[in-house]
């Protein structure tokens, strides 16, 4: 089968691979048919991610059929369509007991990282009854695959953690896919401001058309100001951080208001200050999360009777013969104004 390759840093290849074999009871193969590529991809082409070696077929997200099941698997049979998740986990461990399956010791996310991923022609799945969800006749497969991974962890890591209310105000600093997919499931609890704040107009004109009240421009350095001149010096009750640098975190903590909240979604790879000093009285709480994707399910709902529109993010498409291509339209976004790009096995 095709399948693409990390090679190392800064190298990836399509390549001619061996088809996945099941394992151990529990597992199902899926073959493909959408998959598509996180920023998370970059960081490890870049050689960020360290649990990932070289010889990795990356990708955890991703719809496709049941091609064959485990002998434990009980929920799935040939045929049946799936939505893959890009956590797997056991159900049964500590942490999937607790519904943290982004902590599943025998699991968690380990899809394209530390075992072969989605962007390949079959994908081996571990876990297969707790970590697939069934595809609804109808549903728009393109669709359900921003619900791998971006929009629950928009929703979860973002809105629930940042304890969106109606009414409150909001602040996104990042509008890439996940700042968006917060930006669209915020709306589900109607608060009354949320501002989103980029180094890039087209990703903040995107943002206007989801639902952003207002958006800031942060290249001159001058955001914080703008957010504090918006809510006449209250600041925000949730300021969500979805860029993963120090800049965006920092700005966050300059604009919570008291008594609000931290949602921090980023993956950090460098060192961020604590202005504790600025912070100790104001009453805030800072929250960190790996994505469990335990909304999943009610995600996926709000997608099939178009509470929301999963299908905006979507702007470019390719063959998966052609996704080294596909990769140099996502990893240059200014340029060729990519959000999510669907990848077709
Ligand atoms: N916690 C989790 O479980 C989880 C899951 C998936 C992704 N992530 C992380 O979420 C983050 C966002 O993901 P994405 O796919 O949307 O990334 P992305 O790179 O596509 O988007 C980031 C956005 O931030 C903007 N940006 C960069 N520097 C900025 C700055 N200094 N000020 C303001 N805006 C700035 C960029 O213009 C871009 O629009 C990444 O760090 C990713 O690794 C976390
Ligand atoms: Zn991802
Ligand atoms: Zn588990």
């Amino acid at each position: 089968m095709q399948a693409f390759v990390y090679l190392g840093p800064g190298k990836k290849a399509l390549q001619e691979h061996a088809k996945p074999e099941i394992t151990s009871p529990g597992d199902a193969i899926v073959k493909i048919t959408k998959t598509t590529i996180c920023g998370t991809d970059l960081h490890i082409l870049k050689g960020d991610v360290p649990s990932c070696q070289p010889g990795r077929i990356l990708g955890h997200e991703g719809v496709g059929v049941i091609d064959a099941v485990g002998s434990a698997v009980t929920a799935f049979k040939v045929g049946d369509k799936v939505l893959i998740s890009c956590i797997s986990a056991c159900g049964k461990c500590a942490y999937c007991r607790k519904l943290m399956y982004s902590h599943c010791t025998t699991g968690g996310w380990i899809l394209g990282n530390t075992i072969d991923g989605t962007q390949a022609e079959y994908v081996r799945i571990p876990h297969a009854d707790n970590s697939l969800y069934p595809i609804p006749a109808g549903a728009d497969e393109e669709a359900l695959t921003m619900l791998s991974d971006i929009l629950p962890t928009g929703f979860e890591c973002g809105v629930l953690n940042g304890k969106v209310q109606p009414g409150c105000t909001v602040a996104i600093v990042g509008s890439g896919p996940i700042g968006l997919a917060a930006l669209l499931t915020a709306q589900f609890y109607s608060p009354a401001e949320i501002i989103m704040i980029d180094l890039d107009d087209n990703r903040l004109a995107v943002a206007r058309r989801f639902g952003a009240t207002s958006t800031v421009n942060s290249a001159d350095g001058k955001a914080a100001a703008a957010v504090m001149k918006m809510t006449e010096g209250r600041g925000v009750d949730t300021a969500i951080e979805a860029v993963g640098v120090a800049a965006t975190f920092e700005l966050c903590a300059q604009i919570v208001a008291p008594g609000g909240t931290i949602a921090n979604i980023g993956v950090h790879g460098t060192k961020v200050d604590l202005h504790l000093e600025n912070l100790w009285d104001r009453n805030i709480s800072i929250t960190t999360r790996l994505v469990d994707t335990v909304s999943t399910p009610m995600l996926l709902n709000t997608v099939r009777s178009h509470k929301i529109d999963a299908k905006l993010l979507i702007t470019h498409r390719f063959k998966l013969a052609q996704i080294l291509e596909a990769y140099e339209t996502f990893g240059h976004a200014a340029e060729s104004r990519a959000l999510k790009i669907i990848i077709e096995a």
